[in-house]
């Protein structure tokens, strides 16, 4: 049978890109390069109408490197490797209300998430936002990107998952939550580009300033990491899949929905340490 073309459509000039005519169930060689190329342009990629079993999701994810296991959320029976994405109308909070890039608590942090939702708010809502962390380092001025270039940030989970997952049955007394120092500023493996690598989940501080400084650095460089002009916004429908890159990308989930249902799957690539 003859394959479909694939088409690129960017959503905005500086981030995120619908890709039409991949099956990410059946993706050959061709089609992974398709979607890799165009997710280390374009950050973050969008796929319609997919369908996918958990196991094909996990091997779907798997094309883009080994799957990272959550450090909190409990995963369904046999898959580890899932996070699930879910709310509903006994829903206290969501996952990702907040902007972060995933799990930058971990020493090596994820470089990509790849999320598939198959029940969607009735009525609309629930989108995700994406800012493009390339466009918040390149907008700053030079003496501040100086300044930033030997700097680095503390990224800690214990505030985020503490007691998180308490209402599905874990009890977390006796667990350590990650905590890892990063570069302010990294440089992608694969681009050579540079971006802003901190965000307001999971920053507690930059390292070398004091409290005070810290905070107010901090506070300027999250607001700014994620301005309106950096952003694209992506309106889910019925197995949809977004696929981001989680070393040039933060994103947040909108909770505009309560109490419809909101659900899916997650999986999470394994990334490096941020240089
Ligand atoms: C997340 O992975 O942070 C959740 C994103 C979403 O639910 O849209």
């Amino acid at each position: 049978m003859a394959k479909n073309s694939i088409e690129i459509k960017p959503l905005t000039p500086r981030i995120g890109a619908e890709v039409f005519g991949v099956d990410l169930a059946n993706m050959d060689d061709a089609d992974f390069k398709a979607a890799h190329d165009a997710l280390m342009h374009h950050q973050v990629i969008f796929f319609r109408d997919q369908n996918m079993d958990v196991d094909q999701h996990k091997a779907a994810g798997r094309r883009f490197g080994e799957l990272h296991i959550h450090p909190g959320s409990p995963p369904p029976d046999g898959h580890p490797e899932i996070l699930i994405i879910h709310a509903d109308e006994n829903s206290k909070r969501i996952a990702g209300e907040k902007w972060h890039s995933d799990v930058s608590c971990d020493a090596e942090p994820p470089m990509g998430s790849m999320l598939y939702l198959w029940t969607i708010p009735e009525g609309g809502g629930g989108d995700t936002l994406f800012a493009s962390q390339y466009a918040a380092y390149e907008a700053l001025s030079e003496p501040m990107k100086e300044f930033l270039a030997d700097k680095t940030a503390t990224h800690s989970g214990e505030h985020v998952y503490r007691g998180r997952y308490n209402h599905r049955g874990i009890d977390d007394r006796d667990k350590v939550y990650p905590e890892s120092i990063h570069p302010v500023v990294r440089t992608h493996p694969v681009t050579g580009r540079k971006g802003l690598y901190v965000n307001s989940t999971f920053t507690t501080r930059i390292n070398e300033l004091e409290k005070g400084e810290s905070d107010a650095l901090l506070g300027f460089l999250c607001s700014h990491s994620t301005r309106l002009d950096f952003q694209c916004r992506f309106r889910w429908e019925r197995n949809s899949v977004a696929l981001w890159d989680n070393r040039c990308v933060q994103h947040t989930a909108m909770w505009d929905y309560f109490p419809q249902v909101r659900s899916g799957h997650r999986v999470t690539i394994k990334g490096d340490r941020p240089v």
